[in-house]
């Protein structure tokens, strides 16, 4: 018999939405250069642009809100998000930051020497960007499959230990910074690496003395996906899961406006007191002195009482259990889109979607703007724009050219996922008279935020 995933929660608040008209929203696009990073949010329906901040906080969580320790030195608040950290993800020391990028740049100047190498399995524009900027050079480990939009394989977030091999054999393991190591690889389409797989690395890189640093943000998704597919973890829990896959890596950066379920935050962890110790003094350079990092005594209190929340089985459930929902009926629609279906998100293939678009026309581009004058549904280009220039002034050429459908948790109705797949399905039905990009405006860093376009 079918047992449904459903919520383990209700609604106790509700925040109302404005519908528009299309021409209304024809004018909005225009006006913000067909990049929806540049729409104002109330022209928007359904927000999928991002996971990140956008997350409903718990009652729980709104009441510790109200317990935050706004002391500028020694927060009661960072104690209790510290301790969190370390009996949930089993790092010594912490140090939080403002948001991810805060804790990827701290970290990268911190561990990264000028030339040296940065393998991990697959970029991040900020990470990237971050690593770039403290002097070392990004390679991509990542597993082939995880490029090809159509392969099956159950973690595609997996390492090639074969590439990293082989950069170790050229360069010598000292040219190595460290493993970057994302779970829940956003820029694949939400894919996890196995714990097989990070067992495997982790042998590797003891061997040859290089640290793994996690980028964590999505580490919850990642373990759901290994308790259901891997053999041995069916009758684990996610919290034990998230355990182990941190156990294996010797620090950690993350984002907690993600999977910690907040609104604004982060953090970087570290098992070496050496790194620690400079990272606790950059902090207060950047971010704030090392027990507020950027964040206010009740962001710490709600971080602390998310990343618990996070790691319950019948969140995750329910979490991906809806993605996965709109997913399927993506794929009963006959639409392409990166399969497995991944954890925070759904992705059209819009190579797959476009066929007659060339990618320096910018079809991801192109088709996010199409879906929201369809239905003020907003998504994000994940393709050419987001792989921004090489570091020569090159573009880079990504395989994947994808439009990210990224669910915010706790926050979007089953209703909602029906109406986004039907506004996809009308613009697949009338994608052949769907015209290209060229770009007009470009900023210098991380291009995709507010760059800005016209119709060819
Ligand atoms: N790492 C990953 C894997 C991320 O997805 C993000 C953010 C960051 C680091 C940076 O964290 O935004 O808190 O500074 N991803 C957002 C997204 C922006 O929409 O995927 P941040």
């Amino acid at each position: 018999m079918k047992r449904s995933w459903a919520e383990p929660y209700k609604m106790k608040m509700v925040e109302l939405l404005k519908t528009t008209t299309r021409a209304h929203r024809l004018k909005a696009i225009q006006k913000a250069g067909y990049n929806t990073f540049l729409l104002p949010s109330e022209d928007v329906y359904i927000d999928l642009l991002t996971d990140s901040g956008t997350n409903a906080m718990s009652d729980r969580q709104w009441s510790a809100f109200m317990t935050g320790d706004e002391a500028y030195a020694g927060s009661k608040s960072y104690y209790k998000m510290e301790e969190t950290i370390q009996e949930c993800y089993g790092y010594k020391y912490v140090i939080p930051t403002h948001q991810g990028r805060g804790a990827e740049n701290i970290l990268s100047q911190v561990m990264i020497k000028k030339g040296q190498i940065v393998p991990g399995n697959m970029y991040f524009t900020t990470t990237r960007v971050h690593q770039e900027l403290a002097g070392g050079k990004f390679a991509d480990i990542i597993i082939d499959e995880a490029h090809d939009s159509t392969s099956l394989h159950p973690f595609k977030g997996n390492v090639d230990i074969g590439k990293l091999d082989a950069l170790v054999k050229k360069h010598g393991a000292d040219k190595i910074a460290y493993v970057s190591l994302a779970s829940g690889v956003n820029m694949a389409g939400g894919q996890p690496f196995s714990m097989e797989n990070l067992k495997a690395l982790r042998t590797f890189t003891k061997k040859h003395k290089i640290k793994i640093i996690h980028d964590m943000t999505r580490v919850g998704e990642n373990a759901f996906f290994i308790q259901e597919r891997e053999p041995g973890y069916k009758n684990k829990s996610i919290r034990q899961i998230v355990l182990e896959i941190c156990n294996l890596t010797d620090g950690a950066t993350m984002s907690a406006k993600k999977d910690a379920l907040v609104n604004i935050g982060g953090f970087m962890a570290t098992n070496d007191p050496k790194v620690y110790e400079e990272a606790t003094n950059l902090v207060v350079v950047y971010e704030g002195l090392h027990t507020y990092g950027g964040l206010a005594g009740r962001d710490m209190e709600a971080i602390a009482v998310g990343i618990r929340e996070s790691l319950d089985d019948n969140h995750q459930r329910a979490r991906i259990g809806q993605v996965h929902y709109l997913g399927n009926k993506l794929i009963e629609m006959g639409i392409p889109i990166v399969l497995p279906i991944g954890g925070h998100g759904v992705f059209l293939d819009a190579k797959a979607f476009l066929p007659h678009l060339d990618q320096e026309q910018f079809p991801a581009q192109a088709l996010a703007a199409e879906i929201y004058v369809d239905s003020g549904v907003r998504s994000m280009e994940r393709g050419i724009v987001s792989a921004g220039r090489k570091p020569n002034g090159e573009n880079y050429h990504p395989q994947l050219e994808l439009v990210r459908l990224t669910i915010p948790r706790r926050v979007y109705t089953q209703a909602h996922m029906d109406v986004v797949a039907e506004s996809v399905e009308a613009v697949f039905e009338k994608r052949e008279k769907i015209r290209g990009l060229k770009m007009v405006y470009e900023p210098k860093y991380l291009r995709f935020f507010q760059a800005r376009f016209e119709k060819v």
